[in-house]
């Protein structure tokens, strides 16, 4: 699919619907570079924990992140990594407390502008799948294929609970519906960037499909737009 002409796949939907694991299996099949729109703000709580304790009262955050460098590699296994100033943080970013801070992040206007130029620029080169909120409708509104994907909040509840697990980290179920309640709210009503459907996207509720099937679809999608 890449020799032939760049495309842009954008793919956003609320936490838990799976984007991102669903987003690089087809990345894997067809041969995409996967970028994780999401590891990026992650990134940047993370950072701005480190340095501060707390995420500073202050607009324009973007100012605390004049010498931080960014970087992703989309691995031949399958997994994504993320570097902040050439260290891998890619399991540092995946906890509850980066979730319970994101919100603050993601609504400040200059971090949205800095991210957002951040993922242009890894797109230069290459056809892309890209998972996030705002990807079809600010990061990339002339993308190629835009697909919402979607799943009622105890599904995606149970999802995340399980991801936790695996990775053996002890969480309650009820906290991480809250969670997940929470951010669908700031999600859904930040100002800029804000994650909504829109029209011209396909829209796929997985909460009783499985995690094959989305895949499959996703992929039959694109294979019918690249023909
Ligand atoms: O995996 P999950 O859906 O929980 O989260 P993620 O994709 O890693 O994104 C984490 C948070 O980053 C979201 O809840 C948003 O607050 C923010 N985000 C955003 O504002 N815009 C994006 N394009 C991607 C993520």
């Amino acid at each position: 699919m890449t020799e032939n002409r760049k495309i842009i796949i954008a793919v956003d939907g609320p936490a838990g619907s799976g984007k991102s694991s669903i987003s690089k299996e087809v990345a894997k099949q067809l041969k995409l570079k996967y970028i994780d729109s999401g590891a990026v703000y992650r990134a940047i709580t993370w950072y701005l924990l480190e340095k501060h304790d707390e995420i500073p009262a202050k607009h324009n955050l973007s100012d605390y992140l004049k010498d931080v460098f960014f970087d992703q590699v989309f691995n031949e296994d399958g997994t994504c990594s993320t570097f902040l100033n050439e260290r891998d943080i890619s399991n540092d970013i995946r906890t509850e407390v980066i979730a319970k801070n994101i919100g603050i992040v993601s609504d400040d206007i200059s971090v949205r502008e800095l991210v957002n130029s951040i993922l242009r620029k890894w797109s230069e080169m290459y056809s892309v799948i890209m998972d996030g909120r705002d990807i079809g409708s600010v990061v990339f509104p002339d993308a190629n294929i835009k697909i919402y994907l979607d799943a009622s909040v105890d599904v995606r509840a149970v999802r995340r609970f399980e991801e936790y697990k695996e990775t053996g980290k002890n969480v309650d179920i009820k906290d991480i519906k809250k969670q997940i309640a929470l951010r669908d709210t700031q999600d859904m009503s930040r100002p800029f960037g804000k994650l909504e459907r829109r029209e011209d996207a396909i829209y796929i509720d997985t909460s009783e499909m499985k995690k094959e099937d989305v895949i499959r679809k996703v992929c039959s999608i694109i294979k019918d737009y690249s023909m």
